[in-house]
């Protein structure tokens, strides 16, 4: 096996839910508060259009970037919610968010270049930049400031070689919304550092307590050029499978990575890029309404935590996890996870994929009942 994967873990996060999906279809009773993507079905009109483009047999390759068709509607998505101002020839439609991020790393990183992030991070983002060659250089955000890091940490951990800060907000697992101040001085940094923002907003539809989310790239000064917008379908239209995500950057940018794209998966799938030009296309109404529900889910997990002295937790105003700290109950992440889900059949994510040993991610992507169930378990769990 080629040295290069030596150093890259196996997705923590997948490993666990797929050992909950399986336990479910072997009939067991599993509250799965590990999952990653909405409960909801994915709405009927973009499985119309769906069905529309395999009976019009709209089944053959596309141009391998994406269809026009698609890019101006994500250019007049961009323009509409994000006040960024993009043309086709700065559009990549990829195999999901996940494939984009992927693809820019692979694109911007030379051996030996850092690449910053912030922990609590998404699983993805250390092992995709290692798989660049690079070196994630973590920054570790206090849940004492509500896991939102100081400015001050993160100018600290630029060096000659960053070649990009990855920005996720709101942010999975914590759930965090950055304010329009703090973008405005990590921009700063990004552009006095001459450096990139990666800005991974799959989340932006999703978040609370009447905050609004700003898209780094939108701001003035000069960051527009060093942005790379990365967002995607699966998380905002229930679209998981479907496996479209997208990307706006510098067309230089996307001149590479049309061409490795090109030679890697080729068009992402030709029936789920029609299915994502419904979902973009979707009355505002419709994702409001998701995102109502996620409101209340969330406010009555949060509840449900507050009867948990030995769980104690940072509200989140976005995505749809709790991190919990755990500390409390002795446990370390793994074995609290391990032991829920074997002796309640509650499924949840233990931290170290995270950076975190000492928290569980706890996801409310499904109903308020599960949650209760979920919620109920868990209190009886750690009473006994
Ligand atoms: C922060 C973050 N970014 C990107 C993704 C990737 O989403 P997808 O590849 O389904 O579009 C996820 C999925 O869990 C995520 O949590």
């Amino acid at each position: 096996m080629a040295k290069r994967m030596r150093d890259i873990e196996p997705s923590p996060t997948l490993s666990i839910t797929s050992l909950a999906k399986k336990m479910m279809t072997e009939g067991k009773d599993v509250i799965n508060f590990a999952a990653g993507e909405p409960d909801f079905d994915t709405p009927e009109p973009i499985k119309k259009i769906a069905k529309e483009a395999i009976d019009t047999g709209f089944t053959k390759y596309t141009s391998s970037s994406g269809i026009a068709e698609l890019k101006d509607i994500i250019c007049a998505k961009f323009k509409r919610d994000n006040r960024l101002n993009y043309t086709q020839d700065q559009i990549v439609v990829s195999c999901g968010a996940k494939h984009s991020l992927y693809n820019v790393f692979q694109v911007l990183c030379n051996p030996a270049d850092e690449v910053v992030l912030i922990a609590p991070y998404w699983v993805s983002y250390p092992e995709m930049i290692k798989m660049a060659g690079a070196k994630p250089v973590v920054v570790k955000a206090k849940e004492s400031d509500g896991f939102e890091v100081p400015i001050s940490a993160l100018k600290k951990a630029i060096t000659k070689k960053t070649k990009a800060i990855i920005l996720n907000s709101p942010s999975n697992p914590a759930g965090v919304t950055y304010s329009l101040k703090e973008l405005e001085e990590i921009a700063e940094i990004v552009v006095s550092n001459k450096i990139f923002v990666i800005s991974d907003e799959i989340y932006e539809k999703l978040i609370y307590d009447e905050k609004k989310h700003v898209s780094i790239g939108s701001l003035g000064g000069g960051i527009y050029k060093q942005t790379i917008t990365v967002n995607g379908v699966s998380k905002s239209y229930s679209m998981t499978g479907w496996r479209i995500g997208y990307l706006g950057a510098d067309s230089s940018i996307i001149k590479e990575i049309s061409i490795l794209q090109s030679h890697s998966t080729s068009n992402p799938t030709s029936i789920s890029q029609k299915a994502a030009l419904g979902a973009l296309q979707l009355p505002k109404k419709a994702i409001d309404d998701m995102r109502a529900e996620f409101e209340n889910r969330r406010n009555c997990m949060i509840k449900r935590l507050d009867e948990i002295p030995s769980l104690t937790y940072t509200k989140p105003s976005g995505a749809f996890y709790v991190f919990c700290n755990i500390q409390k109950t002795g446990f370390k992440a793994q074995e609290f996870a391990k032991n829920l889900l074997e002796e309640k059949l509650v499924a949840v994510i233990p931290g170290e994929a995270f950076g975190f040993d000492d928290h569980v991610r706890l996801s409310f992507a499904t109903n308020i009942e599960k949650i209760n169930e979920g919620m109920d378990r868990i209190k009886e769990w750690l009473k006994q």
